[in-house]
């Protein structure tokens, strides 16, 4: 379990420094979510909001539900989000979700703090939370085939990453249908679509 201490004072700048693809990580998990304009949205792993941000503003019919294990971070989400059109839970991703169902399941740079077993736990728990032909749209740190492609820093303690197949692997065991909607050296977008 991660003890990492989220400062949402200088989480821009931490990702600035270790993961420059960021802002293009970030374009690329709203494009992926604005798909089929979902209504009904969990964002696990929510942080300080700025992805949640990106995507409400492409989907101005959505509402949104964030859950994070830093009360930090949600702080700061709350000072960024529309209260309207927000809700926000401190909790962590080893534990039972929100029940939903939700149309769209979203989580960018959080999923990879878990180990493979909590990964795909968590993947099969994703699938019973979200409606027929919902999605689920993962952007996070892959551990890449060719060992040079690696950008980010992982400490192998908080970080435990795993490759691209494998997480293809695990969704499709949660019975989800899966696609690379973008991949960038140790960066990738996956959707993850249930069955209508
Ligand atoms: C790199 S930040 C990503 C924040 C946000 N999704 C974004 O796109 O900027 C990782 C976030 O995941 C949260 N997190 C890490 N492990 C978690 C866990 N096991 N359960 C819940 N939240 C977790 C951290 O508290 C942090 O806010």
């Amino acid at each position: 379990m991660s003890d990492f201490e989220w400062d949402p004072e200088t989480y821009r700048s931490l990702m600035a420094e270790e993961i420059p693809d960021y802002p293009r990580l970030q374009t690329e998990v709203a494009a992926a979510a604005a798909t089929g304009a979902p209504t009904s949205i969990l964002d696990l792993g929510i942080g300080s909001g700025l992805t949640a941000q990106r995507v409400l503003e492409a989907l101005p019919e959505a509402k949104l539900l964030g859950v994070d294990a830093s009360s930090e971070m949600l702080a700061a989400a709350e000072a960024t989000l529309d209260p309207d059109r927000t809700q926000l839970q401190l909790g962590r991703l080893e534990e039972p979700l929100p029940q939903g169902p939700f149309d769209l399941v979203m989580s960018m740079l959080a999923v990879h703090h878990l180990d493979g077993p909590g990964k795909a736990g968590l993947f099969a728990r994703i699938a019973g939370v979200l409606d027929p032909g919902g999605r689920f749209v993962l952007g996070d740190l892959v551990v890449p085939a060719d060992p040079s492609d690696v950008v980010t820093p992982i400490d192998w303690i908080d970080d435990t990453p795993s490759s691209l197949d494998d997480q293809l692997s695990w969704l499709a065991e949660a019975g989800l249908t899966t696609r690379v909607h973008w991949q960038h050296r140790d960066l990738a977008v996956i959707v993850a679509q249930k069955e209508q």
